[in-house]
């Protein structure tokens, strides 16, 4: 197994990265002393795949486990499951000691999360991302949240796992269109934060595709060691580094708000919002034109989306002038200055945007 660590002082945490590794979970966990008594919060899908290695891998570590479920979906993020899990976390915690695992993607990490960070004001929980995007972004980091109805992820903590173990073969269950969405988070990585990444990339296109283990694994590795770089060098996200994480996400959000999130994974949104950073960057003058279309044709060769469809031009600039991240008015886009390279620009000229989003619409 690999091992990158989050460098956060007393939060500090590994990420465990392997193909077929479940069997030595319950191991790693115990060697972390987090309790005896793990709640699992998962949903049907990954229950049903994957909950019996967790459960018997913590067993034959001498770890007792308990399962809870909420429905599979976005809507699960909610006040409503996080309730119903506290009180059944509460009805079951007699003489136990407990640690809560988070067992999913991105929705089950950031709901389990929330729900460890609150009850008792804060019990020990672990990741198990088994989706791509989980893998490479969403269990790194300690951002843990619910949805409201009028916005995604509007309450939430900075509340950091004791570890995240990122089996690469739970990945083998997930539908294709899963996969490739992940791989535009994996494309941001390189793109913000790596040349040589990129290329690596471009070289292994078809084993990216067919989840060759070797290539999977590396690709889990580098991108959970780059999120936690960024991460460990703003825990908060009060020093303006996690920014470059955005790079993509300011159109991609507007993408997914404008359609009510319909038509389009996340990853599908974040790479068409790769495309107009792109063009915007060109635009400045920030990146040559081969560089351009080196990242536009990765996009392409591992399926992402190169048109936007759905929503017209108007709808995805309103949303844009909502976002919470802008300033006052002010926009704030991270842009490329080439693979590898990345650039916060605040106050991009709107028409420079909106031409920029035209030309894929
Ligand atoms: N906390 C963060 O830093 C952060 C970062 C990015 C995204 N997020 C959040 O992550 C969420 C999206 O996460 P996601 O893309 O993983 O979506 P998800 O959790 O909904 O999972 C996608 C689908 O795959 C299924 N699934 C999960 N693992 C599977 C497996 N191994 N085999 C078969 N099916 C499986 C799920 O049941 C679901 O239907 C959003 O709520 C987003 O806000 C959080
Ligand atoms: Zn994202």
């Amino acid at each position: 197994m690999l091992t990158v660590k989050v460098d956060l002082s007393s939060n500090s945490y590994d990420i465990l990265i392997g193909n077929k590794v479940l069997p030595e979970l319950g191991a790693a966990v115990k060697a972390l002393g987090l309790g005896t008594d793990a709640v699992i919060i998962t949903n049907p899908v990954v229950k049903n795949h994957h909950g019996r290695a967790v459960t018997a891998s913590l067993k034959q570590a001498g770890l007792t486990s308990t399962a809870l479920e909420v429905p599979d979906g976005e809507a699960s993020k909610s006040f409503a499951s996080a309730c119903e899990l506290i009180e059944k976390i509460a009805a079951y915690d007699v003489g136990k000691d407990l640690f809560v695992v988070a067992l999913g993607g991105g929705v089950i990490g950031d709901l389990a999360g929330f729900v460890a960070a609150i009850y008792k004001r804060g019990v020990p929980y672990i990741q198990i991302p088994t989706t791509l995007l989980a893998q490479v972004d969403s269990s790194i980091g300690g951002k843990v949240a619910i949805d409201l109805p009028v916005g995604k992820n509007l309450v939430g903590a900075f509340y950091q796992p004791r570890m995240v173990f990122s089996d690469m073969a739970t990945l083998t269950t997930l539908d294709r269109r899963q996969i490739i969405n992940g791989l535009a988070e994996v494309v941001k990585y390189a793109v913000i934060c790596d040349k040589k990444f990129f290329e690596f990339l471009e070289k292994n296109v078809a084993k990216l595709l067919e989840l060759e283990p070797k290539v999977f694994t590396e690709v889990i590795a580098t991108c959970s060691r780059f999120k936690a770089r960024i991460v460990a060098s703003d825990e908060r996200e009060t020093k303006g580094v996690r920014t470059i994480l955005n790079f993509g996400h300011t159109t991609g959000h507007a993408i997914e708000a404008a359609n009510q999130f319909r038509d389009y994974q996340h990853g599908e949104a974040v790479a068409l919002g790769m495309r107009v950073a792109v063009e915007i960057s060109q635009q400045l003058g920030l990146i040559q034109p081969d560089g351009v279309e080196r990242i536009n044709r990765l996009l392409s060769q591992l399926g992402l989306p190169e048109r936007i469809e759905h929503v017209t031009v108007a709808e995805i600039m309103t949303h844009m002038r909502h976002d919470k991240k802008f300033k006052g008015k002010k926009n704030k886009f991270v842009l490329t200055t080439g693979m590898g390279g990345v650039k916060v620009v605040e106050g991009v000229d709107p028409t420079v945007i909106e031409a920029a989003v035209a030309k894929l619409v």
